[in-house]
C-alpha cells in the first residue's frame, strides 16, 4: 500500500543498513528515535542518568530519571502478580557498545553480529531508554517462555515502556526478535504502538520524521 511504502521510504529501508545514515535531532527526548541509519554522537550521555537500585537489577545499572520511575512502577506492580522482572542491562556508553560489538564480532563475524548487535552510536541502550530484562530464574535469552514475558507484553505499555524488536518485523527494526529488549518511548506513544501492533520505527516513520 502507499502508507506502506511511505513507511520504507522514510525508514530508508530501500537502503542497505548502516548507508545514509544521520545523525538524530532528538537527544534528550523520550521518542528519540535509533536505527540501523540514525545513530547518536560518540560523546553523547544523556541527561538525568540515575543508578538502578539492587533489589531489582544486577550491579551497575543507570537509566534516565523519567524511564527509572516508570520501571519502578511496572516492577512494583508486577510483584503484586508473583512476577520478578530484573534488569540485566540498561544504560551503555558509547565506549561500552564499542567492547560488546568487538567481542560479537570475534566469536560471530561481523554479518552475523550485525543481526543482533547494534554497532557503537546505533545502540539504543546508549539513549539510557532501554532495558534487556529476565525473571530472574531463566536466561534472559529464553524470556518468551516465561510469564514474565507474557505480563510485560499485556501490560508495559501503561508504563510506557515498549518492545523494541518484535518477532516477524526482523526486516523492519533490522533486528532479530528479542523478547527481553524493552524501551521506554513515553505513556503515549506506547499506548499508540499496542493498540495498533506497530514498531517504534513505523511509529518514527508516520508521526516523527
Ligand atoms: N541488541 C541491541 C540491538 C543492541 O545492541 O543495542
Ligand atoms: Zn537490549
Amino acid at each position: 500500500s502507499l502508507n506502506e511504502i511511505v513507511i520504507r521510504v522514510n525508514l530508508n529501508l530501500d537502503r542497505n543498513y548502516y548507508t545514509s545514515i544521520n545523525e538524530t535531532k532528538f537527544y534528550n527526548k523520550e521518542y528519540i528515535f535509533i536505527n540501523k541509519y540514525t545513530y547518536m554522537n560518540s560523546k553523547y550521555v544523556p541527561n538525568n542518568l540515575e543508578k538502578l537500585d539492587l533489589s531489582y537489577s544486577r550491579p551497575g545499572m543507570m537509566l534516565v530519571n523519567i524511564a527509572k520511575i516508570n520501571l519502578e512502577k511496572m516492577i512494583k506492580d508486577a510483584k503484586k502478580e508473583n512476577i520478578n522482572i530484573r534488569v540485566m542491562s540498561s544504560y551503555r556508553s558509547y565506549d561500552y557498545q564499542v567492547k560488546l560489538y568487538t567481542n560479537y564480532i570475534k566469536k560471530d563475524g561481523k554479518a552475523l553480529a550485525d543481526t543482533y548487535s547494534a554497532r557503537p552510536g546505533f545502540s539504543e541502550h546508549q539513549t539510557g531508554l532501554s532495558i534487556d530484562i529476565d525473571d530472574q530464574k531463566e536466561l534472559y535469552t529464553n524470556f518468551h517462555k516465561t510469564e514474565a514475558y507474557k505480563w510485560m507484553i499485556n501490560n508495559s505499555y501503561k508504563y510506557g515502556f515498549i518492545l523494541r524488536y518484535p518477532k516477524n518485523k526482523e526486516n523492519i527494526t533490522g533486528y532479530t526478535y528479542e523478547s527481553w529488549h524493552y524501551r521506554y518511548v513515553g505513556k503515549k506513544i506506547a499506548k499508540y504502538i499496542k493498540k495498533h501492533n506497530i514498531t517504534f520505527d513505523e511509529y518514527y516513520a508516520m508521526y516523527l520524521y
